[in-house]
């Protein structure tokens, strides 16, 4: 009876001690509409798990018999100091998985010590966002049309004491999300005859949906509204992506811009090389998380020859696919100062709103903490290609 009473006091948290066990939780939350936009990539999704692959492909050298017996995770980003060297990348629309959205991963990055990158794409404002932030926080931005908008995007992220500026280069169109359009998922979600059964037994997330601001861009109100009935994908696409974005634009935002200058989505050396010649303080290597162009290579297949080309004028960054500590040292060792994360955090909003996001970064503090002391080096500052051996996958990516 006592054994029995126990078990059901475990709350279903202290069961949760991997990011698969929170997607698994998330797609317990979620109806499976939502679950896909977040989980999904494009196309077949061969690159969202060349991303996993990729990783899996690297292996440790492990050196034993060192003093491993003081560990520390902590590193510099940007002439930040974060407690954890992974931050949250942009997503946008947070407040699909639980009304508190960006509010809670903005207090629980800061708890974590750790960086948040807001999207354009929020559903609270940028301005609320950073009423709650206590970590370094910085503003993703698209190439818009229309200069103006941006402009008043970089005004806005200054006023409130953005760090940095992220620039996601990869999206020219919106890349096809065949989940989505499977689901029908547009902007606000609505519930079809067909999802109706699947969202009525997630009692918490319709109270959620219910209760919470209106699903929509926060940042662009006034801008981009009006269009309800668009799926996300093709809304952005037709109001405001700008396909005639060249790198002159990348100049004008960096005159606009006095903060650091990230670049996000690069996966080729030659844009790698462009980037750092437009003023990058970093170069953000990423394929969206396979979620636009299928077919692109895993991310750490390409970081090594970013790396090569980035060579020491920026700080690099990667994203895609980590979910563990040991993908994060991994990373480092492949030359990235850090690494970004854009499902874990939303899956963690979903499983259990703050306390989901909380926990994932939890796991992953806990995991690099014990990765390091696996490898043999104990400051992850001092993690180094030694910690690797080299490709034993041909190919790989
Ligand atoms: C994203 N991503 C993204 N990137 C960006 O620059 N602006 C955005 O608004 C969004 N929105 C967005 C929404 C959702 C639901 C996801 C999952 C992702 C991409 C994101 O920043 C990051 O590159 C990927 O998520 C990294 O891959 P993992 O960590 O999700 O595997």
């Amino acid at each position: 009876m006592k054994n029995l009473a126990m078990l059901f006091a475990r709350s279903s948290l202290s069961t949760i001690n991997t990011m698969d066990d929170i997607r698994s939780l998330a797609a317990r939350r979620v109806p499976r509409m939502i679950f896909d936009f977040i989980d999904g990539g494009a196309d077949a999704e061969l690159t969202m798990a060349a991303n996993r692959r990729s990783l899996d492909d690297w292996h440790f050298d492990p050196r034993y018999l060192r003093d491993v017996s003081a560990r520390d995770i902590s590193t510099t980003v940007l002439g930040e100091r974060v407690a954890l060297p992974f931050g949250l990348a942009p997503a946008g629309l947070a407040t699909v998985a639980h009304p508190d959205g960006e509010l809670a991963a903005a207090r629980a990055a800061g708890r974590a010590g750790t960086v948040f990158a807001v999207s354009t794409a929020s559903g609270h404002t940028l301005e609320a966002i950073a009423d709650v932030a206590t970590g370094p926080l910085w503003f993703q931005l698209y190439l818009w049309k229309d200069d103006d908008v941006v402009g008043a995007l970089v005004d806005r992220a200054a006023a409130v004491g953005c760090s940095a500026l992220v620039l996601t280069i990869d999206v020219p169109t919106v890349g096809k999300r065949e989940r989505d359009l499977r689901n029908g998922m547009s902007l606000p979600p609505r519930i079809r005859t067909r999802g109706a059964l699947d969202a009525a037994r997630r009692p918490r997330w319709i109270r959620g949906l219910v209760s919470g601001p209106e699903i929509t861009f926060a940042n662009l109100a006034g801008i981009a509204d009006g269009d309800s009935a668009a799926t996300v994908g093709a809304y952005v696409d037709r109001s405001l992506i700008d396909p005639t974005a060249t790198w002159d634009r990348v100049d004008w935002l960096r005159r606009r811009w006095n903060g650091a200058l990230v670049i996000k989505g690069v996966m080729s050396r030659h844009d790698a090389e462009l980037a750092v010649e437009h003023g990058a303080d970093a170069v953000y290597v990423s394929n969206h998380g396979g979620r636009q162009l299928d077919g692109a290579a895993g991310t750490t297949t390409v970081l090594p020859e970013i790396v090569d080309a980035v060579a020491g004028r920026a700080e690099v960054f990667v994203d895609g696919g980590i979910r563990r500590g040991a993908d994060i040292v991994k990373a480092k060792a492949l030359g990235a100062t850090a690494a970004f994360g854009g499902r874990p955090w939303v899956f963690g909003l979903a499983a259990d709103g703050e306390r989901g996001v909380d926990r994932m970064l939890e796991i992953l503090s806990a995991d690099i903490d014990r990765t390091l002391a696996l490898v043999g080096v104990p400051r992850f500052d001092d993690v180094d290609r030694s910690v690797l051996r080299s490709r034993d996958v041909a190919g790989g990516g």
